[in-house]
């Protein structure tokens, strides 16, 4: 069983981890902004439309895509990402998909995000590339404790931040590894960023991420924080692909 929280407290639900659908994943989550409405059929609308289609043209190939369509108070800001080891035809499905249900989860909002295991999506009507997300993140975690959690948290922080720093210099702010931590086994952990971000801000990112693990998966055999501008994940088997 896996948990997961929108930052600390605000609230806490748990869920049981079904068998991937195959015809359309699920999303871990998503976030509707506030901040402003759109109405059906109107310019904004159109243009969200385009940029979708956009996002869902241009990211398969590198895994990733930036967009704006429109003027004034009708342009939209959106970008994709798809997990760093995920191939073109999936990042594709996932992009597609992610447009589809972001916009039935977050009907006529004018920013929105939305996260799955393969990739995730955001649009506003903000200008937001390249700043740092801070705003839009939650947890996970597994049900499940280790025996030692203070050892077990040193070991995970250990892998987590030599692949922040293997990440921030790479071109695609990425970076997967595994370590072997005696008798659990071996940790695997992954971390990324957007790639809107400079090297330096997705270092940054990542840290105030892996800060974050005492109070996300303080001794969980497994975790993630996951924001709208870096996520990592660690587990006590592999869940990505080299
Ligand atoms: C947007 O729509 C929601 C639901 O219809 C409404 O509660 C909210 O006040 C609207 N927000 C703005 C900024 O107009
Ligand atoms: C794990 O530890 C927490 C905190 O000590 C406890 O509340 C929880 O029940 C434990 N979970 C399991 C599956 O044993």
């Amino acid at each position: 069983m896996y948990c997961y929280s929108r930052s600390s407290s605000l609230f806490l639900l748990s869920f049981i981890i079904l068998l991937h659908n195959v015809i359309a994943a699920d999303p871990l989550y998503n976030i509707c902004s506030i901040s402003g409405n759109y109405t059906a059929g109107d310019t904004f609308s159109s243009n969200l439309d385009q940029l979708m289609f956009i996002l869902a043209t241009k990211g398969p190939p590198t895994g990733f895509a930036l967009g704006t369509v429109g003027v004034s108070l009708n342009r939209v800001n959106g970008l994709a990402l798809c997990r760093g080891d995920v191939k073109a035809s999936s990042c594709g499905t996932c992009i597609r998909n992610a447009g589809t249900e972001i916009r039935e989860l977050c009907p006529l909002k004018k920013s929105s995000i939305i996260w799955f295991d393969n990739c995730l999506l955001r649009y506003s009507s903000l200008e937001f590339f390249g700043e740092i997300d801070n705003s839009n993140k939650f947890y996970m975690w597994n049900v499940q404790n280790v025996s030692d959690a203070v050892a077990f948290n040193d070991k995970v922080t250990g892998l987590l931040s030599k692949l922040a720093k293997e990440a921030y210099v790479a071109p695609s702010l990425f970076a997967t590894g595994e370590k072997a931590i005696g008798e659990l086994g071996k940790l695997y952990g992954l971390v990324q960023c957007t790639r809107d971000l400079s090297g330096g801000d997705c270092k940054k990112c990542l840290d105030t991420a892996i800060s974050e693990l005492p109070s996300c998966c303080d001794g969980k055999r497994g975790g993630r924080v996951v924001g709208g501008s870096c996520n990592f994940r660690y587990e006590l088997y592999p869940f990505y692909d080299v």
